[in-house]
């Protein structure tokens, strides 16, 4: 596909509804004894490997709209054995946070994945489930993922990453484990899990960096509104705000501040950014979000505790990085190494395809900038969804255009990406 440079993003769009909300409106609704209405669902490849992966493990779910399901919740110990392996396709969310609900229930199951899956670690997950009773085989450390569902004891967990998935697995077998399950995180990451645990009525308590979940037998939730993903979102923040002279507004998206780290970082390195009709639905932060395009544009530095509130964004923190005066350094994100792509080293090859100054480092990267237009040339996103928006952005803000090799990629997340960038162009 070849991405043609544009001169400026102008209007007001809205985003499909958050990935991770989306997983966890399935994953959450089918332990509930109630029917749970999901409205603005983000369907994507990702998602429907959740929608899939519930139905085969005997969950009903009605798909009233695009966007809108209703979950038959079977109950917090209702699932059922699936006549087969379940796919979790390109899902990691799906991968981990499902092994914390089946390590609980009754019966044996199989979860596998596609290429890129199947070359993430498991044993994050695998090694804090096994200390509270569970019994789970990876195959060296990776899936396919064998588990035989135990009743779970719950255990003092200390994250030795600071990622949400993890977090979020040990929580959700919390659920069906006697006693209190505990985790303490490094650092801040997304807390879609709790808020959406609490508003089913488990017992949640959180102080600083621990969190705790007693066992629940009932978990009730009568609607999920799903807020506007702002991983999906950013790509047209990030693209205006490159882009003197745009003015482009987002509505609906979803501002959890553990979530919203890249409005930070775009406001640190000059760009004006506005926020409105702040409000908060089902304990999710949501808001408007306004970019004025900018020509001054100076270097930030991420750091390791600002990091999982835009871990996904990385890649576009470099693009703005090769737009900003000075030397932008991301540190403390070896993380990217263990997503969708190794996204140091895709991110690196993609925008030195198109002429940016970036080094990789073990744990993040270094970006050169300057304001210039970069000037373009081809990408490859590699199988990776952030990393084919990365090529698109990058593209539409380059001198002569990108070619995108495997584009298709984008529909893991966000599959009217391209036609919704080809709306706004001007
Ligand atoms: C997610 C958490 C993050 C993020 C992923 C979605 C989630 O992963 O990169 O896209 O929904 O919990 P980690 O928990 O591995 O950091």
């Amino acid at each position: 596909m070849k991405i043609e440079p544009i001169a400026r993003l102008d209007g007001h769009i809205a985003v499909p509804g958050d990935k991770s909300i989306s997983h966890r409106a399935l994953l959450i609704g089918a332990l509930c004894e109630t029917d749970v209405l999901v409205r603005q669902w983000g369907r994507s490849g990702d998602t429907e490997s959740t929608l899939a992966a519930m139905r085969a493990l005997g969950v009903e779910v009605d798909e009233r709209d695009v966007d809108t399901l209703v979950v038959h919740g079977a109950g917090v110990r209702g699932l059922r054995p699936a006549d087969g392996p379940v796919d979790c396709g390109n899902a990691g969310t799906l991968a981990r946070l499902l092994t914390g609900v089946l390590a609980f229930q009754e019966g044996r199951f199989e979860l596998v994945g596609d290429e890129s899956l199947s070359q993430r670690p498991m044993d994050r997950v695998a090694e804090p489930l096994r200390r509270m009773g569970a019994e789970i085989e990876t195959t060296e450390g990776r899936l396919p993922m064998r588990i035989e569902g135990e009743q779970l004891r719950g255990i003092e967990y200390a994250l030795p990453v600071a990622s949400a998935q993890v977090k979020s697995a040990v929580l959700l077998a919390g659920l069906g484990a006697s006693g209190k399950t505990t985790v303490v995180e490094p650092a801040p990451t997304r807390d879609h899990t709790e808020l959406m645990l609490e508003a089913a009525g488990a017992r949640v308590r959180r102080k600083g960096p621990s969190i705790s979940i007693e066992s629940a037998e009932h978990l009730r939730l009568e609607e999920v509104l799903v807020p506007g993903d702002i991983s999906s979102a950013a790509p047209f923040l990030v693209a205006a705000a490159l882009l003197p002279g745009s003015s482009l507004t987002v509505h609906d998206v979803g501002l959890n501040p553990r979530r919203a780290g890249v409005l930070e970082v775009l406001e640190r390195m000059g760009v004006r950014v506005g926020v409105t009709n702040r409000r908060r639905v089902a304990g999710e932060l949501v808001g408007d979000v306004e970019v004025i395009g900018t020509h001054e544009l100076v270097a930030t530095r991420v750091n390791a505790h600002e990091v999982p509130t835009l871990v996904d964004e990385l890649p576009l923190v470099a693009l703005l990085g090769a737009f900003a005066h000075g030397e932008t350094v991301v540190s403390g994100a070896a993380e990217l190494r263990a997503k969708e792509s190794d996204r140091v080293e895709s991110v690196t090859a993609a925008l030195r395809a198109i002429g940016v100054r970036i080094e990789p480092r073990p744990d993040g990267f270094t970006v050169r900038g300057t304001p210039a237009r970069p000037r373009g040339g081809t990408v490859d996103a590699v199988g990776d969804h952030r990393i084919a928006m990365l090529g698109a952005v990058a593209g539409a803000v380059s001198r002569e255009g990108v070619r995108l090799e495997d584009a298709d990629s984008v529909g893991v997340s966000f599959p009217g990406f391209f036609e919704l960038l080809d709306s706004l162009a001007q």
